[in-house]
């Protein structure tokens, strides 16, 4: 099967698509025939081994894992012996798991795993940019304790998780004001934000206004920066930034504001959690372009500009269909 693979840490340049021999499942996994996957900052962080403590999880000297992609929405190919939730056929999504894979024509997971039937009216392409921005919204919304009628500031409200994090906000019935640059105003307050701040013309930290909650969720703000913009009792969720561990420690004990970071703790309910708001028509998710397969150096070159709207997906074979 074709593969984009890479045996060493560097820029989209170390990319290369490959002939590697297809998977095939264990008793308890699935095949699935992927048509849709996506490159997400997590992809290029690991490849890159940027900031450098990704060579803990990745691997010190060079990649464990050869092959990257984290989201997958594709066709059930095969099963193995012991699974019962699926059946030859099927269209799913989800996530690859701890041995990512998905950009690859073919991929084994466990069917315990973060996998879950596609939402019927979903193409492939726009299943697969659901699940990594969607439940890491959602793992830092519900670690903020957003309850409705609360008011939540959206910093990085374009990115794959900000466009996220305001549909997400919205379903919790929260306040919300989103921020990002002119360009994306609309795309934004069409997400459900009840007002757009564009960071280009106003420093919402010099406003006066306060929130809730002040979610950074594309990694450009400190708490220092935005302490004063939290109300008494208010906590700043972060998605990036080592810093934040300590800060959120800290401020565990002392002072009235919080810090958090985090980390992801993804479980198969809050995948069908998603598919149900999906299917209800109360999420959809971003995407700014798709690249077939072999433009994965492009693709990913595009993503490390940090300037995608949403999600970036790399199709396979088929990719369209629904
Ligand atoms: N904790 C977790 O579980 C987890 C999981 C995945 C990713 N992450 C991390 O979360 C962060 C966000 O990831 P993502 O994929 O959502 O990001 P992304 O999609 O790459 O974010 C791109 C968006 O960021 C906006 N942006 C760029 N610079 C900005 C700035 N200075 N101020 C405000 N907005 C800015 C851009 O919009 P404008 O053009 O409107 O500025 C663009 O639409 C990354 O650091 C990633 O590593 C964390």
């Amino acid at each position: 099967m074709r593969a984009v693979v890479h045996d060493r840490y560097g820029p989209p340049d170390v990319l290369r698509l490959e002939d590697v021999e297809r998977p095939s499942p264990a008793e308890d996994e699935i095949l699935i025939r992927v048509h849709a996957s996506t490159v997400n900052r997590t992809d290029c962080h690991r490849r890159a081994a940027k900031p450098l403590f990704w060579r803990f999880f990745a691997g010190l000297l060079r990649p464990r894992r050869r092959i990257l992609g984290g989201e997958v929405a594709g066709e059930v190919e095969a099963v193995g012996a012991a699974v019962s939730e699926f059946a030859v056929g099927d269209a799913v999504f989800g996530t690859s798991g701890p041995k990512l894979g998905a950009h690859a024509e073919y991929l084994c997971r466990r069917e315990s795993g973060l996998i879950a039937h596609k939402p019927a009216d979903l193409s492939f392409e726009e299943a697969a940019a659901v699940p990594d921005g969607a439940l890491s919204a959602l793992t830092c919304l519900r670690r903020a304790g957003l309850r409705p009628g609360q008011t939540i500031l959206v910093y990085g409200a374009s990115g794959s998780i900000g466009t996220a994090a305001v549909q997400l906000a919205r379903y919790f019935d929260a306040d919300i004001t989103a921020v990002c640059s002119t360009k994306n105003l609309e795309l934004v307050r069409s997400l459900g934000a009840d007002r757009v701040i564009d960071y280009t013309q106003e420093d919402f930290t010099r406003n006066g206004q306060t929130y809730h909650v002040v979610f950074d969720a594309v990694g450009k703000l400190t708490f220092g920066r935005c302490k004063s913009s939290l109300k008494p009792g208010g906590i700043y969720v972060a998605t990036d930034g080592l810093r934040n561990f300590p800060l959120g420690l800290w401020t565990s004990r002392f002072g009235d504001k919080k810090v958090a970071l985090p980390l992801p703790d993804w479980k198969s309910e809050d995948l069908l959690f998603l598919r149900e708001l999906i299917e209800a028509g109360r999420y959809r998710p971003v995407i700014d372009r798709a690249y077939p397969l072999e433009d994965v150096i492009e693709a990913a070159r595009y993503v490390e500009t940090e300037q995608k709207t949403g999600n970036v997906v790399l199709t396979l074979d088929g990719g369209r269909m629904r």
